[in-house]
């Protein structure tokens, strides 16, 4: 592995009391590259710009995956990963689905402990604030024609953030849509391609423009089933079971969606997780069945539904505040991620 600090940090530039979703880079970024059959080493140097050209495959084709992870401050001298196996493990499966090459454990996860350890400083003490991990890979040969790429470029970029959504805390607003879908059996909805999310784009804006947070998506073959809402999973408090879409190719399975099972596991909760459909959740609010509502994902964190849209009828959960299962289960998680519970399930990677 190679190391260039930079001779210029930019982390007295920032204001960390004001800190947006991934719109500021710390000062170091990791790279490999696939060339001929292999990985090159880890180069870890600062962070800027890349040199490409107009060619380069994974502009014309989108053959790129990426991951989301965060670093967290857990007291002086320590900082937590969260899952890492879990979270490179994810990683080749979306690389083998997307026919890329797979990364090998020691590069990612030593690549990683070096690049944190590089910008510790730039993990934000706040907590609930956190240094978000964006790991990509990308084809990377400037060739159009459209079979697999031959090159890659694997990336770690790091980035100090506050709440994924404008609401914090506060409950969020979903629609499912009626003219899209996200995904269908035997695409690429179970992998974290790029191209999924591009995709996704347009019915989001859709629904802001409508007054919502973001899309609750249903199965693209009946339009009935739930499956996981724009940038995370969803669950669903049916009296005193917990409901989640189960993984069938279609949803994205989401490493805090597992998280959340197991601790609701722990708890002595019922873990359902199988076909849910929208139906169901109406019929469920309306005869009080439906406690609460919450999605689950490692921007998201937990994150309280307090109204959901469908084909013209609202439901409003939990008087549009937090619930308590969704407020135990933030304390738990975050707890074991911020050192502050003890972590019985060994999930998290001290660096
Ligand atoms: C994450 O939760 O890390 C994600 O990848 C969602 C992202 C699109 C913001």
């Amino acid at each position: 592995m190679k190391v260039t600090p930079t001779s210029n940090s930019r982390i007295s530039d920032i204001d960390f009391s004001n800190l947006q979703f991934g719109r500021i880079f710390s000062d170091h970024m990791l790279e490999m590259t696939y060339k001929d059959g292999t990985w090159s080493e880890p180069d870890i140097k600062p962070y800027g710009p890349i040199t490409v050209e107009p060619s380069l495959h994974a502009l014309h084709y989108g053959q790129a995956i990426f991951e989301g992870m965060k670093a967290y401050y857990a007291g002086p001298g320590t900082i937590n990963l969260f899952r890492l196996d879990d979270h490179h493990e994810r990683l080749n499966n979306s690389a083998k689905r997307l026919c890329m090459p797979e990364l090998s454990s020691d590069n990612f996860i030593r690549g990683l402990e070096e690049l944190i350890k590089l910008d510790h400083q730039w993990v934000p003490k706040t907590f609930g604030h956190a240094l978000y991990l964006r790991p990509f890979m990308f084809a990377s040969e400037h060739y159009i024609a459209a079979k697999a790429s031959s090159e890659y470029k694997f990336f770690i970029i790091t980035s100090p953030v506050a709440a994924y959504y404008s609401e914090g805390f506060n409950p969020v607003k979903l629609t499912t849509s009626e003219k899209f879908v996200r995904a269908v059996r035997g695409g690429t909805g179970e992998a974290k391609a790029a191209g999924n999310y591009a995709g996704s784009f347009l019915p989001a804006r859709d629904a802001r423009e409508n007054g919502f947070t973001q899309v609750l998506w249903l199965d693209a073959l009946e339009q009935k089933y739930v499956e996981e809402v724009g940038t995370m999973n969803i669950f669903f408090l049916i009296d005193d079971k917990l409901v989640t879409p189960k993984l069938a190719g279609t949803v994205l399975p989401g490493i805090t969606r597992r998280s959340v099972t197991a601790l609701a596991k722990e708890w002595g909760t019922d873990v359902e997780e199988r076909r849910i459909s929208i139906d169901e959740i109406f019929e469920a609010h309306n005869n009080g069945s439906l406690k609460e509502v919450f999605g689950a994902g490692t921007a998201a964190v937990i994150s309280p539904v307090g109204l959901i849209h469908h084909k013209g009828e609202t439901i409003t959960l939990n008087q549009n505040e937090i619930g308590p299962f969704a407020k135990k289960m933030f304390d738990r998680l975050t707890g074991i991620q911020y050192g502050k519970t003890e972590d019985t399930f060994d999930w998290t990677h001290p660096v």
